[in-house]
């Protein structure tokens, strides 16, 4: 029995894979790709076939796979210390990402950092931090939440209750945070006083809704909402695990409404994509709150928090941000990807919408009913011409890696059109 087959069938034997149907997973016709090897924007299968990465690996990757100076970084710091805990003490290349970090904000507004391992236990321990916050500042009764409709903040209980899709939610309803779920700004209006004296925090992911099917958001909401937020003395969680690191063309799009939150949630890219880590970044105002004694104390965290390899990681992908001119360079790449969309999508008549912030797009296809998971069988389709995506239900998302050279991205989309030719 050949390599790729023994370990196909192992998979099938013992993997649970994430958010997957496994009883399609283990269909005998089903052959998973088996990816061994990455370099920029292509991945490689054990098989010798050569893909783009379509997705960025599920929304993580940013300057590209086995990039030399992370690598590089990597192989540094796993010569002196993989892991230690935070619990008590502390490690170099934590100290130096949260300094970097911090710094990419105005002075005296995020200052403080605290590690987790993902998107959803940033937006765990921002949401713990703001009900503790209150209770330490004397408003005990601040415990709810407000979060929008077909938000996704994430799938351990609490994050969950603050998201909005149905299907990723409902079944776990009654678990998590108490959370009120408002369709827009404009419905913030219609909350009586009373009831937004229970408010603790607003969540909302800025710029554009990713689970959702990439909605973007109104130009000016944001800063609308950080606007009610003061007026009304209820916290502004931002959840920038998938636009952080560049992705809406600036480092945080929090940056396109000149917006700073309370708490701003990072994971995904702030390794480049490489390892699990995440961050939550809050101010002195309420890391204040929580000096005091061994009452006030935050008791939160994980084993791997602050993890030195991660943190060296993270570092070292903020480097060539910098080194790179990264940011600076991207105009290229958005508007490259703007045209070829516009130029083999726009007018075709399965196309209902085409939706694009900096390197995030998503297009979408219809009108069909989803659980005939059109858009899964063009994406499946579509590596058979090249491409690795996923689709959110009907709309299928290209989320190239910021490295992804004009030829590379000319060529995920056309991969995209002739998938969508064959399938449609
Ligand atoms: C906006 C947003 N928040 C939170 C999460 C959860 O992140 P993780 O899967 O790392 O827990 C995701 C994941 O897709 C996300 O897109």
């Amino acid at each position: 029995m050949d390599h790729t087959r023994k370990l196909r069938d192992l998979d099938k034997k013992h993997l649970w894979h994430p958010f997957t149907q496994m009883a399609d997973w283990c269909a005998p016709d089903h052959d998973p790709l088996i990816l061994v090897s990455g370099k920029g924007a292509t991945l490689r299968d054990s098989e010798g076939k050569e893909y783009l990465d379509g997705n960025s690996s599920i929304w993580t990757n940013i300057h590209g796979h086995c990039h030399p100076h992370i690598d590089a970084a990597i192989r540094t710091q796993i010569e002196s210390l993989a892991h230690c805990s935070a619990l008590g003490f502390s490690n170099e290349p934590s100290i130096r990402l949260a300094e970097k970090l911090t710094s990419l904000f105005p002075g005296d507004t995020l200052t403080r950092v605290f590690y987790t391992d993902d998107g959803s236990t940033a937006i765990e321990c921002a949401c713990k931090m703001a009900i503790q916050y209150r209770q330490l500042s004397g408003e005990p009764e601040r415990v709810r939440f407000l979060s929008f409709e077909n938000a996704y903040h994430g799938d351990t209980a609490g994050a969950a209750s603050l998201g909005g899709i149905g299907s990723f939610k409902g079944r776990f309803d009654g678990t998590g945070f108490q959370v009120s779920s408002i369709p827009d700004f404009e419905s913030l209006s219609r909350l009586d006083s009373e009831e937004i004296k229970k408010i603790t925090a607003i969540c909302i992911e800025p710029a554009i809704q990713g689970a959702a099917g990439m909605r973007t958001w109104p130009t000016g909401m944001l800063a609308d909402l950080r606007k009610w937020c003061d007026h009304n003395d209820v916290f502004l969680i931002l959840d920038e695990v998938m636009t952080g690191f560049g992705r809406t063309g600036k480092m945080f799009a929090c940056e396109h409404e000149d917006v700073i939150p309370d708490f701003l949630c990072l994971a995904k890219g702030l390794t480049g994509g490489y390892l699990p880590l995440a961050a939550t970044l809050t101010n002195e105002k309420v890391f204040s709150a929580f000096l005091g004694g061994y009452e006030e104390t935050f008791f939160y965290g994980h084993s791997y928090c602050a993890n030195p390899l991660g943190c060296a990681t993270a570092i070292a992908s903020l480097e060539v941000f910098e080194n790179g001119r990264v940011l600076e360079n991207l105009d290229t790449s958005i508007n490259h990807l703007r045209d070829e969309l516009a130029r083999h999508f726009q007018g075709e008549a399965y196309v209902t919408d085409i939706r694009q912030i900096g390197m995030i797009a998503g297009i979408d296809i219809g009108p069909f009913d989803w659980r005939e998971l059109t858009g899964a069988k063009v994406c499946r389709v579509a590596w058979e011409f090249g491409l690795l995506t996923r689709p959110v239900r009907d709309t299928l998302v290209l989320m190239p890696p910021l490295c992804t050279t004009t030829e590379q991205l000319s060529a995920m989309v056309v991969a995209l059109k002739q998938a969508c030719q064959r399938v449609l």
